[in-house]
Formats: C-alpha cells, sequence, structure tokens
C-alpha cells in the first residue's frame, strides 16, 4: 500500500539541489545575477517584456497597483472566490477592493456582475485563473478598455496556462504569479511580476526594494559607488539568489512538471466519471489549457458538514485534501469591508460549501494517483458519514 498521499508537495530533483548549492558556495546570497537571469528567463517563458523577481504574489500584487498609482479613494473589482491575499494586496495599496460573484463553471470573475459593480472610483480589475483556468479575459478586457481601467491578472495559480491565442500573464497591464510552496514552480516563497511597460517594471523595483535607486549587490561590487537615493519610503519584497536559482531550477523544467499534473488530471477525470454524487472539472479543450494547480471537485447537494465528512474520510483513506477557497464575503474582515449594502454572491455561496480539492502535483506516482481514485469511489459508496449518530 502506498504511504499517506498529502494534498501537495513540491518536486524537487538534482537540479534544484545543485542550483541552491550553487548560490550557497558563491558568497552572494541576496538579490543578484541569479534573480535577475530568473527575471529575463521567466519574462520569455510568460512572453512579456519584463519580469520582477519578488518575495510573494502578494508582493507583486501590491506593487503593481502601486506602480500604476491606484490608492486612496480608489475600487478595485476582484472575484470572491479567491484567497484573501488578492483583495489584502488591493487594502495594502490604500484603495477598496470590491468582490464579485463568479461563473459557475470555472469559478472565475463574472463579467457582467463586474459591469455591475463599476462606478466613478472603479480603477482597476483584478481577475484570477481559479485553479489555473484562465479567466473570461475578452469580455474582461472589453470592460477595461471601455471604461479606461487597468487589467491586472492574478496568475497565482496558471504556469502555464492558455485560452485560445491568449496565455495567462501576458493578457493584462501586468500579471502576479506565486511560487509558494505548492504552487505549480515554486522558491520555498515567491512571486513575479510580469509586464510589458518598462516604467511599471521599474516603479515596481523601485517600490519592492525600500524605493532605493540601486540594490546592494551594485553598491558593495568592487569599483562601484556605495551611494543612492531614496525617492519614496518602499518595501522589503526582493527576491533573494537562493530562491531564484531554485525558480530557475524549477522554470526550467515548468512543461515537464505542468505534462505530469497535466496527465494526473486526466486520469482523475476517466477514472472519477459517472459518479454520481461528484461533479468534475471541466476538461481540457484543444484551445483552454488549464495548469491543473488544483483538481477541485464538487460533492453535489453538499452543505460544510456533509464535505468536512467526506475530506475526513478520505484523510482517513490515506489522502491530503483542501477547499478552495471559502468566498471572501464570508470572511468577517471583508463582510465589513468589501460588500456593498444588499450585495448577494449566489453562484459562490451555491458552490463554495460542495468543494474539494484533490491531490494534483507532479511528484505524485501512478500509486499515488490509483490511491486517490479508490479513495474517493469508497468514501463516495459508503453511506454519508454526517448524516449517522447523534444525527439520526
Ligand atoms: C489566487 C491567489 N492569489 C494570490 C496568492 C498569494 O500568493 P503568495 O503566497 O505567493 O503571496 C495566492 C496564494 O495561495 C492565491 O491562491
Amino acid at each position: 500500500m502506498t504511504a499517506y498521499v498529502p494534498f501537495a508537495e513540491p518536486s524537487f530533483g538534482r537540479a534544484e539541489e545543485e542550483a541552491v548549492l550553487r548560490v550557497v558556495r558563491s558568497g552572494w546570497v541576496s538579490t543578484g545575477i541569479e534573480a535577475r537571469a530568473f527575471e529575463e528567463e521567466f519574462a520569455g517563458y510568460v512572453g512579456t517584456a519584463h519580469a520582477v523577481a519578488l518575495n510573494s504574489c502578494t508582493a507583486a500584487l501590491h506593487v503593481a497597483l502601486r506602480a500604476y498609482g491606484i490608492g486612496p479613494g480608489d475600487e478595485v473589482i476582484v472575484p470572491t472566490m479567491t484567497f484573501t491575499a488578492t483583495a489584502a494586496a488591493v487594502v495594502h495599496a490604500g484603495a477598496t477592493p470590491v468582490l464579485a460573484d463568479v461563473v459557475p463553471d470555472h469559478l472565475t470573475l463574472d463579467p457582467d456582475q463586474v459591469k455591475s459593480l463599476l462606478t466613478t472610483r472603479t480603477r482597476a480589475i483584478v481577475p484570477v485563473h481559479y485553479g489555473g483556468r484562465m479567466a473570461l479575459l475578452g469580455p474582461l478586457r472589453e470592460i477595461c478598455a471601455a471604461h479606461g481601467l487597468r487589467l491586472i491578472e492574478d496568475a497565482a495559480h496558471t504556469l502555464p496556462a492558455r485560452d485560445g491565442a491568449d496565455a495567462a500573464g501576458r493578457v493584462g497591464d501586468a500579471s502576479a504569479f506565486s511560487f509558494f510552496a505548492t504552487k505549480p514552480i515554486t522558491t520555498a516563497e515567491g512571486g513575479m511580476l510580469c509586464t510589458d511597460d518598462p516604467r511599471i517594471a521599474d516603479e515596481a523595483r523601485r517600490w519592492s526594494l525600500h524605493g532605493l535607486s540601486r540594490g546592494a549587490v551594485n553598491r558593495y561590487r568592487p569599483g562601484h559607488p556605495a551611494a543612492y537615493d531614496v525617492d519614496r519610503p518602499g518595501f522589503k519584497y526582493n527576491m533573494s539568489d537562493l530562491a531564484a536559482a531554485l525558480g530557475r531550477a524549477q522554470l526550467a523544467g515548468a512543461d515537464r512538471l505542468h505534462a505530469r499534473r497535466t496527465a494526473i488530471a486526466e486520469v482523475y477525470l476517466r477514472e472519477l466519471a459517472g459518479l454520481e454524487r461528484l461533479e468534475l472539472p471541466p476538461p481540457d479543450t484543444a484551445a483552454n489549457r488549464s495548469s491543473w494547480y488544483l483538481f477541485p471537485v464538487r460533492l453535489r447537494a453538499a452543505g460544510a458538514v456533509r464535505r468536512e465528512a467526506f475530506r475526513r474520510r478520505l484523510h482517513t483513506l490515506g489522502v491530503g485534501t483542501s477547499v478552495h477557497f471559502e468566498p471572501l464575503h464570508r470572511f468577517s474582515w471583508y463582510r465589513d469591508h468589501a460588500v456593498r449594502a444588499g450585495q448577494t454572491f449566489p453562484v459562490a455561496d451555491r458552490i463554495a460549501d460542495t468543494l474539494i480539492s484533490l491531490p494534483v502535483f507532479p511528484a505524485m506516482d501512478e500509486a499515488a494517483v490509483a490511491r486517490v481514485v479508490a479513495a474517493v469511489r469508497r468514501a463516495h459508496d459508503e453511506p454519508d458519514p454526517s448524516r449517522d449518530g447523534t444525527r439520526g
């Protein structure tokens, strides 16, 4: 029997070990040539002119908003079906997040909802490519063009993903990727801001490193002047060379890692098809490819209690799971600060309590995938444990 299958685990090999050792032995571990090289390679992979390496996706969203001058008095529309970081970055910038409902199939920002939430204060839209499936960027791009808004992609889940000619991260004015431990590629913690606009890349760089005119590596080297200017009270968001080296090794394997995620998703789609109580995520089409960062299944007609009982049963059968996401409008802070009077979120509220994310990480071998399939089938066929005992 295979060991417990965790919800997620990074895929590190010799290349990652050697990359980290290379930096450890180099005498320079903070932001330097590895971070620059990672930026160039990442921009090349995504297809944008510029990339700025940062210590998180949250930081990338924050500096993108600051770079566009979005702040107090401004509103930014984000989906309710996301991690708090998407909306928190808006708050960090001093602006107000406005939550919007999502479309039922892909759980991404609903463009009609967005239209209904526009005001004279709206400055940007931040769609999330939920689970790795691209948001409806065509209609959102049109809304942005018609109203003079910025489109900033939260591409935390997508490396890579496509929708026709659009690739995640190169459609918006700017995009933010995450390299958190569970993400499609990881630097343990890290993020990347991508944009075609050199001014935005420059601004983001300044904001991310204390507002310094020159980074440390360029001040310490022999023959380089020590002087620098501070033209704003910036943040401390730079990526270390240690993290960047890990990122470069991961990026070199990104297509292989994506192919493995896709293969696992295809097994689930085939082997879990037809289970009466389980709804599977939409499959890839020739034109629309998910990064398969997540494999979110829906337990039909479940509530939170039944969903948690199902997750507990999977756990006892040796399978770790997660939930993406508790919608933001249900959290106390967002309920009080980001929901308009009388606003409702019928799609998110209908689906949120049914969602369970199954493990879908590249390091899973065939036995681990088979174990997940068997556990889900078994839990599915058993009587609902949340309905017995004291509940009668
Ligand atoms: C949709 C989304 N946006 C942003 C983030 C924040 O990423 P990071 O942890 O790199 O700041 C996450 C993290 O999981 C996320 O899921």
